[in-house]
């Protein structure tokens, strides 16, 4: 049985990283900013705003096997219409907050007896160039560049990866998935005519966590239907 962080864990993704762990056993501390309306077996939660509460208030056990980031944004605009305050507040959700985790739970990771894992979150919107992306292209660029920069620092200790999915039907997402039309669009934007499923991405997450993919660090994992790399 191991212990888990997973930040933004009760909502889409996150949420479903944590049906996982629990499914599979484990200590989960789940941490967002309004708690949780669901309880499962071996979860604990957290409430607290990364972006602006002390993290010092943040109560954890002595030794983290794992830390999942989940907080992201989707603010699509034309460019000239992305004011610098979007993109402070991209930043500060997608980079800051994971930095600010990251500092807080490196010693409580370090005291793991296992290979910890770190997953943080991009979009497909990095590898491929889409219009309207750039003010989260721009943040998600630099959670990339952060994967490999701390994955290079933390080895061999620690291992730090990043999954870039394309559009997952979650919270997040809800604007541009609210009706069957906007769904079967998206999906049929996709090589693979599906929209993601963040329990399909929780079970990668969780496998990047598990000592199975201890050889894998540095990496950013596209889960986005093929539409980064296929055109068909
Ligand atoms: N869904 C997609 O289509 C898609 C596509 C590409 C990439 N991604 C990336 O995948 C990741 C997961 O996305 P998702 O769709 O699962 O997001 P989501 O549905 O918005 O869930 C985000 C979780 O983070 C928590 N959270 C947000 N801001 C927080 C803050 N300041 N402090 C603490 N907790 C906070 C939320 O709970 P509270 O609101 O209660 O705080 C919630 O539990 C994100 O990084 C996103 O950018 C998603």
């Amino acid at each position: 049985m191991k212990n888990f962080l997973i930040v933004g864990g009760t909502k889409g993704i996150g949420r479903a990283v944590v049906e996982n762990l629990s499914s599979q056993g484990h200590n989960v501390y789940a941490l967002a900013r309004h708690a949780p309306d669901f309880a499962l077996p071996g979860v604990q939660f957290r409430t607290m705003d990364i972006v602006s509460d002390d993290m010092g208030s943040l109560q954890l056990p002595e030794v983290l096997d794992g830390m999942v980031y989940c907080p992201g944004t989707i603010n699509l605009k034309p460019f000239k219409s992305v004011s610098d305050t979007q993109i402070l507040e991209e930043f500060q959700v997608n980079v800051l907050g994971a930095v600010r985790v990251l500092r807080h739970t490196l010693p409580f990771l370090k005291n793991s007896s296992f290979t910890p894992g770190i997953v943080l979150f991009s979009t497909v919107a990095v590898q491929q160039g889409m219009p309207f992306h750039s003010s989260i292209a721009m943040a998600k660029g630099a959670v990339e560049g952060l994967t490999r920069s701390l994955a290079a620092e933390l080895a061999p200790r620690i291992r730090v990866n990043c999954i870039a999915p394309s559009l997952t039907d979650t919270p997040l997402a809800e604007r541009l998935l609210s009706s069957p039309e906007k769904k079967e669009g998206a999906a049929g934007r996709h090589p693979l005519k599906k929209i993601g499923n963040p329990s399909e991405i929780a079970a990668l997450a969780s496998f990047l966590l598990s000592e199975d993919a201890s050889w894998i660090t540095g990496q950013i994992i596209h889960m986005d239907g093929g539409l980064s790399s296929l055109r068909l």
